[in-house]
């Protein structure tokens, strides 16, 4: 893919620039937003179904989420973790309430893999274990401990010489072996409730509830990465709600600050007594300004009903949108997956050139639907007409 903004390109068509050629690019180029809306500088109105890899939860420009920002940036921009801060207690008061799963405990850091590899260092911490079982398809992160339990990850980009602990994958929904697997030496198991790279998978309720009781049993630390279903993207605070099996860590991020870089660890309270002091740090992790965004946020998610939103623009998508190419739709909330007759990168490509922006995943046949909670019916509409006009 090109990028307009690039005239130079090298012969394999990757810009020539000062940024790092590490992302394929859309052939899409943008100036400015509004609401479900992008607009790029030759005029054009793009429907973002896409939101930034699941981040524009409140779509572009929301006043109150600008407004808490600013008044924040004016108030007081940055002081570390080592000064006590009211926006801080306020946010991790507001996130505990808002999940009301009794993890009542939170670490705010920047970014999915950070939370990630927070959450399972403290695991081996406090078990002892050597060994981290997650689920095949699942997408952790890049970083050593998250990308060494994100699948496919050796044979595509893993750099590392050694992973930080053993490893074990188990097939989604794999009930049968959960006893033999989770063992002496199982820390933790870290799974996605709802797969998103994957291509927005709903793992089966069983699954996730035997996970719950063999962790239970055997001592081992039970991990949900809700990094992209997490903070009303399937329609309820977190998939833990939505499935009804809490985990001993939730790890957070995305939606959390909407566009802002904010991640978090929501622990319980057999894990917090190992969150001492030391154990975890960071600089900018729970900064005034992330702080202010999150309360924000779920202000917004809370007072706007969002949550019932995302249920109804979901439920209207898989009632009008398999049509065309789509023959059928996985996921949960706005954490979509239509499953595509052809190449779903060609329906993305088909879609785009319609002015809507779509998501592919790791599955060659599922689009990715990560729309905004703020999605309405019109847009909804928008998007069954476009299939519609495509080939099937
Ligand atoms: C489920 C999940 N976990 C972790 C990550 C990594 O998050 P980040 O890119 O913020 O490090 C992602 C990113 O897509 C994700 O989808």
């Amino acid at each position: 893919m090109n990028n307009s903004m690039n005239k130079e390109t090298n012969p394999d068509g990757v810009p020539r620039d000062h940024l790092a050629p590490v992302f394929a690019q859309f052939p899409l180029e943008v100036s400015n937003a509004r609401g479900v809306y992008l607009n790029t500088p030759e005029g054009r109105k793009v429907l973002d179904l896409y939101g930034g890899h699941a981040v524009a939860a409140l779509g572009y420009g929301h006043p109150r989420w600008g407004k808490a920002l600013l008044q924040q940036a004016q108030q007081l921009v940055f002081q570390s973790n080592a000064v006590a801060l009211d926006v801080r207690q306020r946010a991790a008061t507001k996130l505990a309430a808002f999940c009301g799963l009794g993890l009542d405990t939170v670490f705010f850091v920047n970014s999915g893999a950070e939370a990630n590899e927070n959450a399972l260092k403290l695991a081996c911490k406090m078990t002892g274990g050597t060994e981290i079982i997650a689920v095949e398809g699942s997408f952790h992160g890049r970083t050593a401990a998250a990308g060494a339990v994100t699948w496919g990850a050796d044979a595509k980009w893993y750099g590392f010489p050694e992973k930080p602990f053993d490893v074990k994958f188990i097939k989604p929904g794999d009930i049968d072996n959960l006893a033999t697997l989770i063992g002496d030496n199982t820390a933790a198991v870290i799974v996605e409730p709802v797969q998103g790279v994957a291509g927005a998978v709903d793992l089966p309720q069983e699954f996730l509830a035997a996970l719950r009781f063999r962790c239970s049993e055997n001592g081992s630390i039970l991990i949900f990465d809700e990094v992209q279903c997490g903070v009303g993207r399937t329609g309820y605070p977190f998939a833990a709600n939505m499935y009804g099996v809490t985990p001993d860590i939730i790890t957070t991020a995305k939606a959390l600050g909407a566009g802002f870089p904010v991640s978090a660890m929501m622990v319980s309270d057999m894990v917090a007594p190992y969150m001492k002091i030391d154990s975890l740090g960071t600089t900018f992790g729970g900064g005034p300004m992330a702080c202010a965004v999150v309360e924000a946020v779920l202000d917004i998610i809370e007072s706007e009903n969002l949550l019932e939103n995302v249920r109804q623009r979901s439920a209207e998508i898989r009632e009008t949108c398999v049509v065309g190419p789509v023959v059928a739709t996985q996921g949960a909330g706005l954490l979509l997956g239509l499953r595509t007759s052809r190449p779903a990168k060609d329906v993305q490509a088909e879609l785009l050139q319609l002015d809507i922006l779509t998501g592919t995943s790791a599955d060659p046949n599922v689009l990715r639907i990560l729309a905004p909670f703020i999605l309405q019916s019109e847009h909804v509409e928008q998007l069954s007409k476009a299939l519609a006009r495509l080939r099937a």
